[in-house]
């Protein structure tokens, strides 16, 4: 229960939000999540990058100050602006030479890491550390840093040096991506020398940002708990399951939630027809309207499977790709909104060529096309080889939208397999297969199909689907009640 003196002031560290500037779920967590906080009574701010594109949107935003900082090259803008319509504050970070310019946070137009990716997050690391301190004079001072991702992770390291830092729970989203740089970025950054060591930033024999996290945080969490377990093990702890387990007493999963607000078939602006589990039928009219987006014949009997992701080796690309080429005599069509690694672009372009009235393909980012998906689909597909969490399944559900999953993370927490018990007692909401391979996937796809030709049973289905409860409130309570536990814990 928070109390007077136990109210978690949530200093909420992250790279992306949305809709301030997102690439994927992490995203959406922090667009959703601190505002979820906020009204179970957390007072929150969130920080972030103020990125070119972020400053040069038609989003309001305020200049709060401007700072020269000790250790900080160059000038420091701050600005503030809020998360969408709630009143949750949001702190931009704003540095000509590392944040100003525009394009994608991480990446540069032909899709390389921005070769100063290390100098600019070491930079909003040491003024996340700084705000935690009060030292911005912001007037106001945090109990708790939330951090997320290895773009944040220096923090609870920076903080350790200090006393009167407040308590550091560091999130794993992916823990594919650590921040890795030379040994020479880390000389260059100027960080304390003793945070070079095993036991410190140092993985085999290169800088590890997201160490600081997982080495100085007093908590650690992921977005699942099947997750929480598999990176303890070498499979998928990427030589760092060894760390994961010594810290295993102080790491724990808690399951994404999904923002109702802005995923959500009945009041969704971006989808071209609204629906209800009791009007099922107009679903149908986003499937044409997904025809048409896609130049697919108009077969109202079709199956049709959607796909909306980065296109990364992460989320079984490669299945999706070879699974596609058995289609051809099958009732299906399928239609894929994506960016990611070009070789498979290309790959994509070339499939939908080769096979137009089965075959739909857009490549890019688009916000709209990615909510009708949801809306058009009867299946969504996600053979991803890991998946710490992913989103998609859980939007997949709120759409009515049958989830076919490879059982995994996140996935294999939140969805459940459509058996002749499932289905009967009433609890089933998605196809789940356990090996990432082709065979499967084209098992579980086949699955569903069958249960698709019989309506009574599919409509059930799908309305199991659209009830299943995955609001964030449940998952915020989890997080207010590990910031509880920090704040009363003494180390
Ligand atoms: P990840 O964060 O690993 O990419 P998630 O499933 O957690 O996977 O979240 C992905 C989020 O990004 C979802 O909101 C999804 O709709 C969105 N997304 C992914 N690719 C695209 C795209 N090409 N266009 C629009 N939205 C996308
Ligand atoms: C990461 C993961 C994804 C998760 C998201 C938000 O990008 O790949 O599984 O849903 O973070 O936590």
């Amino acid at each position: 229960m928070i109390t007077k003196q136990n109210k978690p002031r949530v200093l909420f560290a992250t790279s992306e939000a949305h809709p301030l500037i997102k690439t994927g779920g992490l995203a959406d967590v922090s667009g959703a999540l601190p505002i979820a906080l906020q009204q179970l009574g957390c007072d929150v701010r969130v920080i972030l990058p103020a990125y070119g594109d972020i400053l040069e949107s038609n989003l309001s935003i305020k200049l709060l100050t401007e700072k020269y900082l000790p250790g900080v090259p160059g000038k420091i803008t701050l600005f503030s602006a809020h998360l969408g319509d709630s009143s949750v504050q949001v702190w931009l970070v704003g540095h000509a030479s590392a944040f100003a310019r525009r394009g994608n946070p991480y990446l540069d137009a032909q899709g390389d890491i921005w070769p100063d990716n290390a100098e600019r997050f070491a930079l909003f690391c040491k003024i996340i550390a700084l705000a935690a301190l009060d030292h911005l004079q912001l007037d106001w001072k945090p109990n708790v840093v939330h951090c997320n991702d290895w773009q944040t992770a220096l923090v609870p390291a920076l903080l350790k040096q200090t006393p009167e830092a407040p308590r550091c729970l560091f999130t794993i989203h992916n823990l594919a991506y650590q921040g890795l740089f030379p040994q020479a970025t880390f000389n260059a950054l100027g960080l304390t020398a003793e945070l070079w060591s095993s036991e410190g930033l140092e993985f085999h024999g290169q800088l590890s940002f997201i160490k600081g996290g997982l080495v100085f945080a007093d908590r650690i969490n992921t977005v699942s708990t099947q997750y929480a377990k598999e990176i303890q093990t070498p499979e998928m702890g990427y030589g760092l399951e060894g760390l994961l387990r010594y810290r295993r007493k102080v790491l724990s999963g808690i399951v994404n939630g999904i923002d109702d607000t802005i995923w959500n078939p009945k009041t969704d602006p971006l989808i071209i027809q609204n629906y209800t589990t009791n009007s099922l039928a107009k679903k149908k009219v986003n499937k044409a309207a997904l025809q048409e987006m896609y130049r697919l014949p108009a077969k109202k009997d079709a199956f049709m499977l959607g796909c909306v992701s980065r296109l990364v080796e992460q989320k079984g690309i490669d299945l999706i790709l070879e699974f596609l080429e058995t289609i051809k005599d099958k009732p299906f069509q399928f239609c894929l909104l994506g960016a990611g690694d070009p070789s498979f672009h290309k790959k994509f372009i070339s499939m939908a060529k080769k096979n137009p009235a089965q075959i739909g393909v857009i490549i890019g980012y688009d916000e709209k096309f990615a909510h009708q998906i949801e809306a058009g689909s009867d299946i969504f597909i996600m053979p991803s080889r890991f998946e710490p969490c992913g989103l998609n399944q859980l939007y997949s559900m709120r759409y009515g939208t049958v989830p076919v999953v490879h059982h995994v993370g996140g996935l294999a927490d939140t969805v459940i397999d459509a058996t002749d018990m499932t289905i009967a007692d009433g609890t089933a909401t998605g196809f789940v297969f356990t090996q990432p391979t082709v065979p499967a996937l084209n098992q579980a796809v086949t699955r569903a199909h069958l249960l698709f030709r019989k309506p009574r049973i599919w409509q059930k289905l799908v309305r199991n689907t659209m009830n299943a409860d995955f609001s964030w409130q449940k998952s915020a309570e989890k997080y207010l009640d590990l910031y509880l536990t920090m704040l009363q814990s003494d180390s």
